[in-house]
């Protein structure tokens, strides 16, 4: 989703500002923009499209100064036309704005610059009113200007600011969308995402909601809303710049998909002591806390929202609690039963949906306690929650989430496995059983990836369907959902996912001769079930591919094709039957000669509602 960049200093701004936009590329964007100051006047260049057809539009020289912003832009008001893509200038020209987020109150604003200043708007969007505000406040002082400004908006926003008559500041402002200051030497950076300031600095400032900052080539001041200044703490980025590279593969997703081995031993094994005890360090559960929930409430978006349908089986089966999946967009608006006896379990990647960002704030108002689960340290689930479990995932750049949904549902398990443990509502002996399968799913999932070539051979067969079933039962259903989610994202290919016993209550009305089917069979106890199902679509000639544990082998009379992975607890088949399918998405896609890092119309981290 849209991306923020700005610099002050005494480099090149276009040049710097640019590298950080192409460090947000994958967040997904359709048309960018940079704005520079030049010896007091603001050169303007946006572009739709790719990124590249900015910067060969900003080659010349002459582009060139020590201060500016750019923005990548993904439509939200208004189609993805150079018009609408940002910086956006005030009538007069002298201040440009980038802006993240949406001002829900545009439309009385923009009515009122019209009637009341005569502004020509140029743009469809929303943002556009941001720069036409402050331009008919400012009458000398940036900093009053967009404070007057900001007390009219309402909305989500981080925007970044420049006038052409103040060549030494930038001005940012945060509310609902995330904003960092980067800290340089005799120069300074403004960006909405750590990427893209990492090749220049790792000493950043997260800024909070409510705050304005000023932005000098040798000083950030934070402030808030009533301008007293703010001491904030440095925060030294430790994440690997290199983890950000494709290295020897070919997209970010394939990439990620092959660390997923990593990914898991990683987010276990901090968290493991050698005798098997779980020790969770950002979180500060006790038991009395742990005794008094009386309820857990997931909410995420996405495929996190599909890592936390495998929770709530979690939960009730470890820690004996009541627990629900809701769609973040869903709980915000449907006034849940939450009170203090409420545990909110938030899951996010980036840590700045949204959707799952609101949901978080209403359940905390109704005194729930929030649990998050997070990719992102310094993001804003992560700060806002009581209790905190990074994944241990490093920097996930693909659209389509991988390593992050293996990584959460670790993180998941670990964490029903320690409130079990401390309500003494997990048996011992099954207690170190599942340990000792969690220990093992890093190897069992990289024996799936040495499948590779036989899935390729399966996608050169599927990759022409229109639509593409999924069906399972238990845990394969979160499977099932999560994989069909995979498919639909980067091959555009229709599909739908559904526990296999709710088939015949219509869904089966659409199988008839060559339908293609994904039938997850890898639990034990629903193994016979699974069997029926098979044998029902069988009947209607549709094209079964089963996926089950080596040695299930009746699978193998019923299905057209099985992909076997290794034998393992029902309970962790999550970890390891979504890889092959992931890989299967990937390979039809890549057929398809799709996007797969950046699919169309998709953003890595969606920032607004
Ligand atoms: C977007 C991404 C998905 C992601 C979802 C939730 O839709 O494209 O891959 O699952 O947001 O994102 P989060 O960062 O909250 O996990």
């Amino acid at each position: 989703m849209c991306g923020i960049v700005g610099y002050i200093g005494t480099g090149s701004a276009k040049e710097i500002v640019l590298s950080g936009l192409k460090n947000l590329e994958y967040r997904g964007y359709d048309s960018a923009g940079i704005a520079i100051n030049k010896k007091g006047k603001l050169l303007l260049r946006k572009e739709s499209g790719e990124l590249e057809n900015l910067i060969a539009k900003t080659r010349k020289a002459e582009f060139d100064g020590n201060m500016g912003i750019g923005h990548t832009r993904w439509a939200t008001h208004g189609s993805p036309i150079r018009e609408n893509a940002h910086p956006h200038l005030s009538a007069d020209g002298r201040i440009a704005i980038v802006h993240n987020g949406i001002i829900e109150n545009y439309i009385e604003l923009k009515n009122m610059l019209i009637k009341d200043h005569g502004i020509e708007f140029r743009s469809e969007t929303d943002s556009e009113v941001i720069a036409q505000l402050i331009g008919v406040l400012y009458e000398g002082n940036l900093l009053d200007a967009v404070r007057a400004a900001v007390s009219r908006m309402r909305g989500a926003y981080a925007v970044g600011i420049i006038c052409s008559e103040d060549p030494d500041t930038i001005i940012a402002v945060r509310k609902d969308a995330p904003l960092i200051a980067g800290i340089g030497e005799g120069c300074n950076y403004l960006a909405s995402d750590i990427p893209a300031v990492l090749s220049y600095t790792r000493d950043i400032y997260v800024i909070e909601n409510g705050e304005i900052v000023v932005i000098t080539k040798d000083d950030i001041k934070i402030y808030d809303e009533d301008m007293t200044r703010i001491g904030r703490e440095v925060m030294r980025v430790t994440w690997d710049a290199t983890a950000a590279d494709k290295g020897e593969y070919e997209d970010f997703m394939k990439k990620e998909i092959f660390e997923q081995p990593d990914g898991v031993r990683k987010t276990l094994g901090r968290r493991l002591t050698n005798d098997g005890e779980i020790k969770l360090d950002g979180i500060k559960l006790s038991k009395e806390e742990i005794d008094n929930i009386d309820r857990i409430y997931i909410v995420a978006c996405g495929t996190a929202a599909h890592a936390g349908i495998q929770g709530v089986t979690l939960f009730e089966k470890f820690a004996k609690i009541p627990a629900e999946m809701d769609i973040a967009s869903e709980f915000r608006y449907r006034n849940p039963l939450v009170n203090e006896r409420t545990l909110c379990v938030c899951i996010s990647q980036s840590g700045e949906t949204s959707d799952t960002l609101e949901a978080l704030r209403e359940a905390k108002r109704k005194g729930a306690r929030i649990l998050s689960i997070c990719n992102v340290v310094g993001s804003s689930v992560a700060r806002e929650s009581d209790d905190v479990m990074f994944t241990e995932a490093g920097p996930e750049i693909a659209v389509a989430s991988t390593k992050a949904y293996t990584t959460q549902l670790v993180c998941l398990y670990l964490i029903a496995l320690y409130m079990g443990r401390k309500k003494g509502t997990v048996p011992d002996e099954k207690y170190a059983s599942l340990i000792a399968e969690l220990r093992q799913t890093p190897d069992k999932i990289k024996e799936v990836l040495k499948t590779e070539k036989q899935i390729e051979k399966l996608a050169e067969q599927f990759y022409i369907k229109e639509q593409i079933f999924y069906i399972g039962r238990g845990m394969d259903v979160g499977t099932a959902l999560e994989a069909s989610l995979k498919l639909k994202e980067i091959t555009y290919i229709n599909s739908f996912a559904i526990g296999a016993g709710e088939l015949k209550h219509g869904t089966i009305a659409l199988v008839r001769n060559g339908t293609l089917f994904f039938v997850l069979a890898t639990q034990d106890k629903l193994y016979e079930k699974m069997l029926s199902n098979i044998e029902e679509i069988k009947a209607r000639k549709a094209h079964v591919v089963s996926i089950a544990k080596k040695g299930n082998s009746r699978v193998a009379k019923v299905s057209d094709e099985v992909i076997y992975i290794p034998e393992c607890a029902d309970d962790v088949t999550p970890l390891i039957a979504i890889v092959p399918m992931q890989l299967l998405a990937y390979h039809m896609a890549k057929l398809l000669k799709r996007n797969i890092d950046k699919p169309r119309n998709l953003a890595k981290s969606v920032t607004v509602e």
